[in-house]
């Protein structure tokens, strides 16, 4: 790199720059900061530690069919380059610059981040999509932002991604499953489109295998003269950053209570450090309230402010952990893994590190997915000490050993790839036309066994044939579903049994993380109001009665106060069903209501999930349920109306696990419905052959 240019602190006016045939490139400077009044932002642009990298950025990805961009967590990658790409004209004549993240909420606030430092109305220049949410303008759209899933959905409309002329993969260190699978489709996609320039970025990646993996081998080299084609060898540029030093605190002895030792410390830091900030790793949305909840209350700490920081948080909430910390007071957040790396706030001093997150685990044998709270990685303990020397140095609290840390955490964490179910994922190759899965270009191979488990599992679902190619309509229509394939395949059914608008409320709550505000303290009076709206056939229906009152009520968010309510998950719900009405009738289903029949809306859920019967099992003292396909030892989570009902049969929608599996979402069934749903899954067992 250094061959070509050197970082220096002027902003440098125009660049010539040797290339490596020995031509000269000509690289135009940064526009001077507009006069529309927010040049204190454009100050701060400036101040980033990717700035001075601004012309190399933009002579690589010129010159590169694919650019890597290494550098820490806040250094400026995703706010700025976007813009440098749009300000060196690669939004010109109509293209677009993608800039992808794994996770929602990241895409959201970025975007809104840089149409702030653009000085432009979100949704129009700068804008986004995530799932079920598309903020974006054809034709006005320059710098889009969105997830790494949505991307590879509109590949299906637009297989080789026409209209972007740039592709930034971001967080890439990340290795969710849609960021694997895209890697591996925007390869082929470069193959054709020579022009396609892709950024990798991320905070930590090994830069050696992901260039290897993207050196690719173009045939007819050199034939395109008058549009000169990249060179195919992929740049690497790694942007230092300006992190302080971090103290690493251990604990001397194992914690048995993270959440509660997690609290302590804060209640220490808060005692006897100097002002500073303080960012708190925790696991979920559960124990992230929890822990929010001790910190209010406990009297001594005045001058606290406590806020949560996971993914479905409300706008409101989202800008509080973005604004600057009132005078006097000492702001902690209290956050899952996504400001590892995702997410910078500013002022952070102190960071306390559980030492775990919640992650997606997948067992093909019994194939149970679930979200299990899991040991972190050393990568992701030394990434969540960092975020504590952004502004000054800072301490790390690792409530965890030393002797933990340097024998037993695992160097690096496994790739999505390798511990989730492959259902989704080979629905999507397939309906993008690739059929030979497990031959397919992966930055690393999925399990053999996981993969004939997807097979399996979409076969069963009439998904697939035996030839394994996508059936016609069922297939190609649950591939245009944006959701879990067995929710499609519920939704599709629902079609048959005349049920899908009552269907598709259902898929809607199913798909926004929860309607029920618990409060912890007030589980009693919570219970109550929950007995209100419980259907004796379980979950799904009780959802159904939640979804009338609410519409009853006008939408109101009193109604949804005094009934312990989410009132912003209900009006996701709204839009979620809006979207998938407005989709069913795109794929030519006309909606109709079964008007309370609640054994044909269960046959309709069982047509998507007859995998996850499961039986009472008689005299089980404490509820205990087998499942029927692997005899996996199951619970219902204390959260669904039917727990303590234990009907004997039920199917549940998906599984979590803590000291046990609980199912979450229960509906309760006549198991004649399987079979009548499932003949090849299920079969009768005749209690004796008859003698011939
Ligand atoms: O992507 P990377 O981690 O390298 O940095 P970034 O997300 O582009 O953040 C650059 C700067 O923008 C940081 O100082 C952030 O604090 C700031 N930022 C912000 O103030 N609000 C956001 N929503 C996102 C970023
Ligand atoms: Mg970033």
């Amino acid at each position: 790199m250094s061959k070509y240019w050197k970082p220096g602190s002027e902003r440098p006016r125009t660049v010539l720059v040797d290339d490596e045939e020995g031509g000269v490139l000509f690289l135009s400077s940064p526009p001077s900061s507009s006069g529309f009044g927010h040049s204190s932002l454009e100050r701060q642009r400036q101040r980033l530690p990717v700035y001075k990298y601004r012309t190399a950025i933009l002579y690589l990805v010129e010159n590169h069919a694919t650019t890597i961009i290494v550098g820490e967590t806040g250094s400026g990658k995703t706010t700025q380059i976007p813009q440098y790409l749009k300000e060196a004209g690669w939004a010109e004549g109509g293209r677009v610059i993608a800039c992808t993240q794994p996770r929602r909420l990241a895409v959201q606030s970025v975007a809104s981040r840089v149409a702030e430092e653009m000085g432009v109305k979100l949704g129009e220049e700068v804008g986004y999509t995530i799932r079920f949410e598309d903020q974006t303008k054809p034709n006005v759209t320059k710098i889009k932002f969105l997830t790494d899933g949505v991307l590879l959905r509109e590949m299906m409309d637009d297989p080789l991604l026409i209209k972007y002329s740039v592709i930034m993969v971001d967080e890439a260190h990340e290795r969710s499953l849609s960021t694997d699978m895209l890697l591996g489709l925007l390869k082929k996609v470069q193959r054709r489109r020579p022009q396609l320039r892709i950024i990798i970025s991320s905070a930590t990646i090994d830069a050696k295998s992901m260039s290897t993996f993207f050196h690719i081998r173009r045939r007819n080299i050199g034939q395109a003269a008058e549009d000169p084609t990249p060179s195919e060898l992929p740049a690497i540029l790694s942007v230092e950053g300006k992190g302080y030093n971090v103290e690493i605190h251990y604990v001397e002895e194992p914690v048995s209570d993270y959440l509660q030792a997690a609290v302590n410390t804060v209640l220490s830091i808060h005692d006897k450090e100097p002002p500073g900030d303080i960012l708190v790793f925790l696991t979920g949305q559960d124990d992230i309230n929890a822990a929010v909840q001790l910190l209010t209350e406990d009297a001594q700490n005045n001058g606290l402010l406590v806020l949560p920081l996971f993914s479905g948080l409300s706008r409101a909430d989202q800008d509080l952990i973005f604004s600057p910390t009132p005078k006097g007071k000492r702001k902690v957040v209290i956050s899952t893994n996504i400001a590892e790396t995702s997410l910078t706030l500013e002022g952070i001093v102190y960071v306390v590190d559980s030492g775990f997150s919640k992650q997606r685990f997948y067992n093909p044998i019994p194939d149970i997915e679930n979200l299990v709270v899991a040991p972190i990685s050393k990568a992701s303990a030394r990434q969540r000490a960092g975020r504590a020397g952004r502004v000054q140095p800072g301490k790390c609290f690792r409530l965890y050993t030393e002797e933990y840390f340097v024998k037993e955490m695992p160097a690096e964490g496994i790739p999505e790839m390798q511990r989730s179910s492959l259902v989704s994922c080979v629905i999507q190759l397939k309906a993008l036309g690739i059929d030979n899965i497990l031959g397919f270009d992966w930055l690393a191979s999925p399990s053999p066994e996981a993969m004939i488990r997807a097979l399996e599992v979409l076969y069963s679902l009439g998904i697939l044939d035996e030839d394994a190619k996508l059936t016609s309509p069922t297939g190609f229509q649950v591939a245009e579903i944006p959701l879990d394939p067995m929710i499609s395949k519920m939704i599709l059914s629902a079609d048959t049994y005349g049920c899908s608008e009552d269907i598709i409320t259902i898929a809607a709550v199913l798909s926004v993380q929860s309607i029920w505000i618990s409060v912890r303290g007030a589980q009693k009076e919570f219970d109550e109001v929950k007995l209100r709206f419980a259907a004796a056939e379980g979950d799904h229906v009780t959802y159904l009665n939640v979804y009338k009152g609410f519409i009853h009520s006008g939408k109101s968010s009193q109604w949804c106060y005094k009934n312990y309510i989410n009132y912003h998950a209900m009006k996701k719900v709204i839009d979620i069903r809006e979207q998938l009405s407005r989709l069913l009738r795109r794929l030519g289903i006309v909606l109709k209501s079964c008007e309370r029949d609640t054994q044909v809306l269960r046959k309709a859920i069982i047509a998507g999930f007859f995998a996850h019967a499961c039986c009472l099992e008689e005299f089980s003292p404490n509820g205990m349920y087998k499942t029927i396909k692997s005899s996996q030892e199951v619970y219902i989570h204390p959260s669904s109306v039917l727990f303590r009902v234990n009907p004997k049969w039920v199917v549940y929608h998906s599984l979590v696990s803590t000291d046990k599996h609980y199912m979450r979402n229960v509906i309760a069934i006549d198991p004649s419905w399987l079979i009548e749903a499932a003949p090849h899954f299920y079969q009768v067992r005749k209690p004796n052959p008859a003698p011939y």
